[in-house]
């Protein structure tokens, strides 16, 4: 059984903060940024705004796209690393402030940059297993609460927002969350990690040589699992960490960068939430089609990483 997409929606924080503001506060240039990373301007929220807020609006719009009610919905899921509380989910908070009334099972995910695709993961399995109707999957991250400002090297690289898709239960196996694949090393767990008072660290060369690899790797099984040709790929929105690596990927896999949706260099890295994020403004300005066939390919800590198919 499958699915098809009905709604989707995005929220990014009205404050922007571009590498000259970086450069104000810390020894870094807006040359070094540019060329290491691609990024030139992120979105921070506002102090008192958290990521069960940013969720539940880009959610709100999603279901307004939809034209559906939120009581509609029967499943919330939420890929998230950087929620203020321990528990409860981000789900359940976004539940509430959706006004939904019919005790829907709600749940994060953790999975860190990899999260909405292992989010859509389990999306799809439960529309595979004909559990539930219409699932809204969210993105959202507030990750400069988990930002070292001590750590000029990870410092710039982060940002926050959220971004949300609201799928239906189809008969038809053409649309939708077409096919995902996910994978994890916990080895890798020393690269790149949240540590206990919240701070992102990060050997950044090492998850650089680790990124290049394996989101191509997941790109290449993720078609060949689904039977889809490159060719018949629309558009590929790799997680969007650094645009070097987003580059080396397209290289390896011989896609020309004109089919790659990039905002990296507008967003920077919002983890859980990026794909979802580059989506949503990709179909907002039409770039991206009804009918269009997206590839995403996404890595993270843990080590994480993985792919989705998804026909909007
Ligand atoms: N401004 C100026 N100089 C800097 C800065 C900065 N902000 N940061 C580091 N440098 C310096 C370093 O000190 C170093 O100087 P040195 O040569 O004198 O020692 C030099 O720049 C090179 O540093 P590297 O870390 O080797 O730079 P690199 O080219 O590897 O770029 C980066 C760093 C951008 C972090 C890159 O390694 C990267 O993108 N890594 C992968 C990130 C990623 O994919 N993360 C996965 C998802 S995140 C998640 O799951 C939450």
């Amino acid at each position: 059984m499958g699915n098809r997409l009905i709604g989707y929606g995005s929220y990014l924080p009205e404050r922007t903060f571009t590498n000259a503001d970086f450069e104000k506060i810390m020894d870094t240039t807006d040359e070094w940024i540019v060329t290491r990373t691609g990024m030139k301007v992120r979105h921070f929220a506002r102090e008192d705004e958290t990521v069960a807020d940013m969720a539940a609006i880009a959610a709100q719009r999603a279901i307004e796209k939809a034209g559906i009610a939120a009581d509609d919905i029967d499943l919330i899921i939420v890929a998230s690393i950087s929620a203020e509380l321990d528990f409860p989910s981000v789900a359940v908070q976004v539940q509430s402030r959706l006004g939904m009334t019919k005790n829907q099972p709600a749940f994060d995910v953790r999975a860190a940059c990899t999260g909405y695709v292992y989010a859509l993961h389990a999306a799809r399995a439960f529309f595979t297993a004909g559990m539930h109707q219409r699932i809204l999957v969210i993105g959202s991250e507030k990750l400069t609460r988990m930002i070292d400002w001590t750590d000029r090297s990870t410092a710039v690289l982060f940002g926050d927002g959220a971004g949300a898709m609201i799928f239906e239960h189809s008969t038809s196996s053409y649309s939708g969350i077409i096919d995902t694949v996910v994978f994890s090393d916990g080895n890798g767990f020393g690269m790149l990690y949240g540590t206990p008072d919240h701070k992102i660290t990060m050997n950044g060369p090492e998850t650089y040589k680790k990124a290049v690899t394996l989101m191509p790797e997941a790109a290449t099984y993720i078609m060949e699992h689904a039977g889809i040709a490159a060719d018949s790929i629309d558009w590929i929105i790799p997680h969007q960490a650094n645009r070097r690596i987003i580059e080396s990927g397209a290289n390896r896999l011989g896609f020309p960068m004109e089919k790659i949706i990039i905002t990296v260099d507008q967003h920077a890295n919002t983890s859980g939430a990026s794909g979802v994020l580059a989506l949503s403004h990709g179909m907002d300005a039409g770039i991206i089609k009804h009918g269009q066939l997206i590839l995403y390919p996404a890595f993270g800590g843990g080590l994480t990483w993985g792919a989705a198919l998804v026909r909007v």
